[in-house]
């Protein structure tokens, strides 16, 4: 039978922000050790990725940073992009969908289907924001959640409380541009009729067949995917807008649409195969291979995104014709860290980058511990804790320590010359059966997506070869039984042959230093396995140290960056821009007590004061008539902003400005020193 071709994907990340650990152990890691393993046992492969460069969550970030949509992308798309690079994810195409083939290969997309009676199109009623002429995105949408009351949940989701919302479900909605209450108006969509593919979604989602016709073991589908398409499809499909009105995103490709690009969702997934198209062109390839005929496709995604990958985007492959519909959605759960969840507005994140930058020649360690952790089957969590600890007690003793010295002894002993193998004892003979099954346990693993395990019975070979050395002890039998001794070395020099190639899947560099160290290179799965990868008389060269112990410093400076840099959340406003030491000084700021007060006429707010500073005595007017009546404020010893220029307010020429603190329902209240200070005492 000939091998399997796969086309994987892994979901496009916003070109919005950098990516950070739950990203990189849910998604891009176990896609690239899967396709690194696919490689490695010849299968026709090609690994897909590239940046979602359209949506509300680019242009609201824009807006954020007060930056065009495109410079956005572009900064994100170049930064996202060299992560990769360093962390060494294998793609065969990093693109963006803000190309020009994207943008054509999504309007043809759109145009076949269009033409084909596919959509159904609907006018019906759109918050507008009449300041800035513009219909409101979900996102562009803030109210209050009618199920939990959170004053700010957004026109699709309530973050509080998780509920899915409509924007018209939100009490009080706020355009987040304009800030003003936006209008309904009417506008027209194309729509998906979702709700006319539930049947064979059915199907092909619990029986994995299409029109009768097998097309993938649903019993290789995680319970999870198919748990939420099933929940999904039961509830009942909905139409769902495949445009919106906006000008940031691939235009609607009909007359009459100014101003209509395609939804996100519609136009992302549709990335996998313009980038595929591009990859194509850029090696001589055609496209169509990839996405037609035998040929299995695969999508790595987070779980976030199962309904997009496994429902919609499928209903659209089926729709268009032609193409072939996803074999497996391997999505994972989420990734916490240190015992919260990953949050970007909090600086709650390892991110990538910045690992890279700080650990340059550590993405093994960092691989071996995500690939550990990885949220396969329910949330997991990193903290700094575990990953000293995984690469101390793991990484550095266990396969580390084998390695070393089995080509220390090895150099100690035949100056670098791999030594002939005697006669087998029956513990030679149970090691080198143990270290032949290991391979294809791995694959079977590998198949079924369970990468976690996959890595673990990777490593389970450095264990068998670091327990048969401390078993056998070469280093005593040596002076009494040398011939012995090269059986115990030829073996564990096998068995590091062997390490070199079951472990480029999981940690390519570690195994590229193998191979060094042995002058041996074998990227071919099927020789796993076997006992005789090095011949006697070959030579190898002296090893440097793999993995370097992670100190107890690391860890306390990796968790003191993470809680300095993640503010609580808060309903206060966030700090002001900084100022230096000078800009404080010039502030001059005392005590002053209260002599008299008085209302100022037909202004409800305002209280005329007379306050001795203890350098004078002035005049101030404040707004705090609606907290404090004249009679308490009299004798009181406050704070006063003496050097603020004067002005008049109402007619009255104010010296200074008394400073009160402001809870978060706008009360006032005075700051009043302790019993002792007196009027002229001042605040610095
Ligand atoms: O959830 C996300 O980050 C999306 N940008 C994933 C898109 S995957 C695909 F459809 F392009
Ligand atoms: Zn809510």
């Amino acid at each position: 039978m000939s091998k399997a071709k796969y086309t994987i994907t892994a979901a496009l990340p916003y070109a919005n922000g950098p990516l950070h650990l739950g990203h990189v152990a849910g998604v891009y890691l176990p896609a690239d050790i899967f396709v690194r393993f696919l490689r490695m046992n010849d299968h026709d492969v090609v690994f897909i990725c590239g940046s979602d460069e359209h949506g509300a969550a680019i242009t609201l970030r824009a807006k954020k940073e007060g930056i065009t949509p495109q410079e956005i992308v572009d900064k994100y798309n170049a930064q996202i992009g060299k992560s990769f690079r360093d962390f060494d994810i294998s793609f065969d195409i990093f693109h963006r969908t803000s190309s020009p083939i994207h943008h054509e290969t999504a309007q043809a997309f759109f145009k076949k289907l269009y033409d084909n009676g596919k959509f159904t199109e609907d006018t019906s009623e759109h918050y507008y924001d009449e300041e800035y002429n513009q219909f409101l995105a979900d996102r562009y949408i803030t109210g209050e959640c009618p199920k939990c009351s959170n004053p700010s949940a957004y026109g699709d989701q309530c973050e509080k409380c998780g509920s899915d919302l409509s924007p018209t479900e939100l009490i009080n909605p706020k355009s987040t541009l304009s800030g003003k209450s936006p209008v309904l108006k009417t506008t027209s969509h194309w729509y998906l009729p979702m709700d006319r593919h539930e049947d064979w979604l059915r199907e092909w989602i619990k029986e994995g067949k299409l029109d009768g016709v097998q097309q993938h073991d649903p019993k290789a589908w995680r319970n999870q995917v198919i748990g939420q398409c099933m929940s999904w499809i039961d509830g009942g499909l909905h139409p769902r807008a495949m445009t919106r009105d906006l000008d940031w995103g691939v235009k609607v490709p009909l007359p009459n649409s100014d101003g209509k690009v395609l939804y996100v969702w519609l136009d992302a997934p549709i990335g996998y195969i313009s980038a595929t198209k591009q990859w194509a062109l850029d090696h001589n390839k055609n496209w169509e291979d990839y996405w037609t005929g035998d040929r299995k496709l695969v999508h790595f995604i987070g779980k976030d995104n199962i309904v997009f990958h496994a429902i919609i985007f499928p209903i659209l492959l089926k729709d268009h014709g032609g193409l072939i519909l996803p074999d497996n959605v391997p999505a994972y759960e989420f990734l916490n860290l240190e015992g919260d969840k990953f949050s970007t507005s909090r600086n709650w994140a390892v991110w990538l980058h910045e690992y890279m930058e700080a650990y340059p020649d550590k993405s093994d360690e960092l691989k071996y511990v995500l690939t550990s952790i990885a949220p396969e089957s329910k949330d997991s969590e990193f903290t700094w804790k575990e990953f000293q600890t995984r690469i101390n007690s793991e990484l550095a003793d266990i396969l580390g320590n084998f390695v070393n010295r089995a080509l220390v002894l090895t150099q100690k002993y035949y100056e670098g010359s791999v030594p002939e193998k005697n006669e087998l004892t029956d513990e030679d003979k149970r090691v080198l059966e143990e270290m032949s099954a290991i391979p294809d346990r791995i694959s079977k693993l590998v198949y079924a997506y369970k990468l976690r395990d996959a890595q673990a019975e990777a490593m389970n070979l450095a264990r068998l070869g670091n327990k048969y050395l401390a078993e056998t002890e070469p280093w005593k039998l040596v002076k009494t039984d040398p011939e012995r001794v090269k059986t115990i070395m030829n073996i564990a020099l096998q068995i590091t042959a062997n390490l070199s190639i079951i472990l480029q899947p999981f940690l390519p560099a570690t195994a590229k230093k193998l191979s060094d160290f042995l002058n041996f290179t074998s990227s071919d799965w099927t020789k796993a396995g076997r006992d005789n990868l090095l011949n006697a008389g070959e030579k190898i060269n002296s090893p440097t140290i793999l993995f370097q112990k992670i100190e107890d410093e690391l860890v306390e400076n990796e968790v003191a960056k993470l809680k300095s840099s993640n503010p609580v959340e808060s309903k206060f406003e966030p700090q002001k821009e900084a100022i230096n030491f000078d800009d404080f000084t010039k502030m001059d700021i005392r005590l002053g007590t209260i002599l008299t007060a008085e209302k100022v006429e037909k202004a409800d707010k305002l209280l005329k004061l007379t306050v001795n500073t203890g350098v004078d005595i002035r005049t101030v007017v404040s707004g705090i008539a609606e907290h404090y009546s004249p009679e308490e404020v009299v004798g009181k010893t406050v704070s006063i902003l003496m050097n603020l220029a004067p002005r008049k307010i109402r007619g009255i020429e104010s010296q200074g400005m008394i400073l009160m603190a402001e809870n978060e329902e706008g009360k006032l209240s005075f700051m009043i020193p302790e019993k002792g200070f007196e009027a002229g005492g001042t605040i610095r």
